[in-house]
């Protein structure tokens, strides 16, 4: 039903029921239903009508594959799309089969995860919900550098369709002016080897949220873009370029993220402060270690460092 809604025109109650195939009224108002309580909003323009309030590109796997490059759609072993999971991070951590590169993506979460416990809140097919899953047999190079290195893939994709003045908050906050565009949220499980699952989640179109939702100022792609942008294209874009620095970072480690790091850091020469289980830790924030990725901060006259996953960071 919502592929047929999707177009945002004016569809009867009865043009619906035919096209779908239901048996009574009542089913299509259970369908109906069942989108509203996914947070789908709909407008009645006259009786027994239905229109999406506005056009609503669906993720598409053919679409996907398509806009990606050959040796990217050749190496990727698997790409699923659902419509509802409770997180894609915890769906792909679930599955026992070590089929990868492997990338899932969701149109709603349930209970998207957040860094440090929190939340992911994306209403549905408003955002990116994309979580890859690689496996690594041997990796000799931090996993807090990894991080980094992904968030600043995320960020040069983000330059690439155009959005500006998009930064990065250490280890992996991704903000615009502020306000919070996107994050990622990485996963690990040690099962012979090292299997790493990266969580990324990105406002694209979002309708208004509550405040008491989302307490955190945020912002979306479209308000930055001041456009649509296809949010199969973007997937792509994300999937052809995180699959790339999952083969370079083992390879070469930060190297190749440094510069752009040090580009695309909101917090370079800023006062900073850092929860770290009880403590509270002010101090000057001044880049990353250039092996580890650790947050390097000068805390009066002491230079300290720090790996992700201890700590949170306030700008
Ligand atoms: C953060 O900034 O706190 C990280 C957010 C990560 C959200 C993404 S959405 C896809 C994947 N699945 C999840 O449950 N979380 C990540």
């Amino acid at each position: 039903m919502l592929r047929i809604l999707a177009d945002g025109q004016i569809h009867s109650a009865k043009q619906l029921i035919n096209q779908l195939a239901l048996s009574s009224i009542a089913e299509l108002e259970l369908a109906i239903s069942t989108l509203f309580d996914l947070g789908i909003k709909f407008y009645s323009p006259r009786a027994d009508t239905y229109q999406l309030i506005s056009t609503l590109e669906l993720l598409d796997r053919s679409c996907i594959l398509a806009a990606l490059p050959v040796n990217n759609q050749q190496r990727l072993a698997l790409l699923e799309i659902h419509s509802v999971l409770d997180s894609t991070n915890q769906y792909v951590l679930a599955q026992q089969h070590q089929v990868v590169p492997y990338v899932c993506l969701a149109e709603y979460q349930t209970a998207g995860r957040g860094r440090q416990g929190r939340q992911w809140i994306s209403p549905y097919g408003s955002g990116l919900c994309l979580s890859i899953k690689q496996y690594y047999e041997t990796i000799n190079k931090s996993l807090t550098g990894l991080n980094i290195a992904l968030a600043v893939t995320v960020v040069r994709v983000l330059s690439l369709i155009g959005a500006t003045e998009v930064g990065l908050k250490w280890p992996n906050d991704i903000l615009w002016r502020g306000h919070k565009l996107a994050g990622l949220l990485l996963e690990t499980r040690y099962k012979k080897g090292c299997e790493i699952v990266i969580g990324i989640g990105i406002n694209v179109k979002s309708p208004p949220i509550s405040k008491n939702t989302i307490t955190q100022p945020w912002v979306d792609l479209y308000t930055i873009l001041g456009q649509p942008i296809s949010r199969n294209v973007l997937a792509a874009m994300l999937i052809d370029h995180c699959l790339q620095t999952l083969i370079i970072y083992p390879q070469v480690g930060l190297t190749a993220f440094l510069d752009d790091w040090h580009n695309f850091d909101l917090s370079y020469g800023q006062t900073v402060t850092l929860s770290k289980q009880a403590e509270v830790i002010t101090g000057t924030a001044w880049g990353i270690d250039d092996e580890e990725g650790s947050l390097l901060l000068q805390v009066g006259n002491e230079k300290r460092r720090f790996v992700c996953g201890e700590v949170s960071l306030r700008l």
